[in-house]
Parts: structure tokens; C-alpha cells; sequence
């Protein structure tokens, strides 16, 4: 199955809307669109690991996240990884309270461990303009790693600034600001376990507009 999704696919059903309430009550007024069920991003980490678990197998693999978008991605996407793995996470800064990206990259946190020879699969939540990723991905590559691989829970199309291999992609979205499962607005909606898009209201209310 693919789960690209494309542009006419993306209207939330009746009842990916209505199960909002169960889930966070008061993030249902801001709730525009679920774009991305709980259920496909489930399926399509479990296809996804598992293309993982062949390519992988006798190598020397260290899953490294990038903060804090990608915690609950890498978190599910290393279940369905069925081989002996490490967990290294860097910090980087992100829009804050703004949508539009600024190119300027932070390091907040840095890798705990070595990388130099072993093989590295950097997990990003989203890919936007790329500038985050070609950033990470240079400044990864001169630490001279076996190798480099990238795997982006969604990547945002018609928008990237910068080619980009990205070796696993699970989601092609349009260029719209996303929230959940990982992904914040203003630090919330983080927990929420679908991707979805906001009330243009949602945004007014914390940068004041
Ligand atoms: P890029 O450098 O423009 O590719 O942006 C990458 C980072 O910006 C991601 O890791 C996210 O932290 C943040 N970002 C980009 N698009 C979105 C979005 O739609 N929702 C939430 N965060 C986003």
C-alpha cells in the first residue's frame, strides 16, 4: 500500500474528527483537519521497520533522534526495528512560537556517544525547507560515520529549499503547518497520536494575533 498521501486524501472523516473528543477535549476546538490517522501511521512504521530490520541486519545500528519532534516516532518506529540497536538524541532549536522557519540552527544537545564507523539512521519527525536536516546531516557526516541514512516521519512537498536523500519516508504532506504526534504548535499538541492542521483561530490565540 502506498501511504503517500496526497493533497485530495487529506479531509478528516466524520469519525477521525468525532474521536478527538476521547482523546485531548481541549485541543478539539482547534482541531481543523486530521490529516493522518493513528492507524495509518501505525501501519506505515510497521512496513517501514521492518524495511528497516532487512536493511540493517549484522550491521551496527544507532537510531539517533532529533528533539524533541521525533520522541514518539522514534519510540514506535524502534518496536518494529527487530534488531540490536542504540538510542542517541540531539536537541535543536525549531520555530518556537512561529510557523515560518528561520534557517538558523541551534544545537541545544549534543550526541552522547561517539558515531565515528557505526552506522547512523537520523530520525526526523518533519521535513520542511530541509535547511534542519542538511545542517544535522553535515555536521553528522564529519564525524565520519560507516553510515548515514535518513528516515522522516512526513516530508513536506513543493517546499524543500535543499536536495535531500532521504532514505525512508513515511508520509508526503502539503505544505501546511502540522501538529501531534510529536509535532507542536507553541509546545502543544505533542501527545495527540494522528497528524492534523489547525484553526487559523488556534494560532491567533498564543502569538496574539
Ligand atoms: P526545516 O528546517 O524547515 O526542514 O524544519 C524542520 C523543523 O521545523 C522540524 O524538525 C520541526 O521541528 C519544525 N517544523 C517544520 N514544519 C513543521 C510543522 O508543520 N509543524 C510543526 N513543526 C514543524
Amino acid at each position: 500500500m502506498d501511504s503517500r498521501v496526497a493533497p485530495d486524501d487529506v479531509d478528516a472523516s466524520e469519525s477521525e474528527v468525532s474521536g478527538l473528543a476521547g482523546h485531548v477535549e481541549a485541543y478539539e476546538k482547534d482541531i481543523e483537519h486530521v490529516l493522518i490517522s493513528e492507524r495509518e501511521i501505525q501501519d506505515t512504521l510497521k512496513r517501514l521497520g521492518a524495511q528497516i530490520t532487512e536493511d540493517y541486519r549484522g550491521k551496527d545500528l544507532v537510531l539517533v533522534g532529533v528533539l524533541k519532534g521525533a520522541f514518539m516516532v522514534m519510540s514506535d518506529l524502534s518496536r518494529h526495528v527487530r534488531l540490536p540497536l542504540e538510542f542517541d538524541f540531539m536537541a535543536v532549536s525549531s520555530y518556537g512560537a512561529a510557523t515560518q522557519t528561520s534557517g538558523v540552527v541551534r544545537i541545544l544537545k549534543d550526541l552522547d556517544h561517539e558515531i565515528e564507523g557505526r552506522d547512523v539512521l537520523l530520525v526526523e519527525d518533519i521535513v520542511d525547507s530541509g535547511l534542519t536536516l542538511k545542517y544535522l546531516l553535515r555536521m553528522l557526516a564529519e564525524r565520519r560515520p560507516g553510515s548515514l541514512e535518513v528516515f522522516a516521519l512526513l516530508q513536506k512537498t513543493d517546499v524543500q529549499q535543499v536536495p535531500l536523500q532521504i532514505r525512508y519516508v513515511g508520509f508526503e504532506i502539503p505544505p501546511v503547518f502540522v501538529v501531534g504526534y510529536g509535532l507542536d504548535f507553541a509546545e502543544r499538541f505533542r501527545n495527540l497520536p494522528y497528524v492534523a492542521t489547525l484553526k487559523p483561530e488556534a494560532y491567533r490565540d498564543v502569538v496574539g494575533g
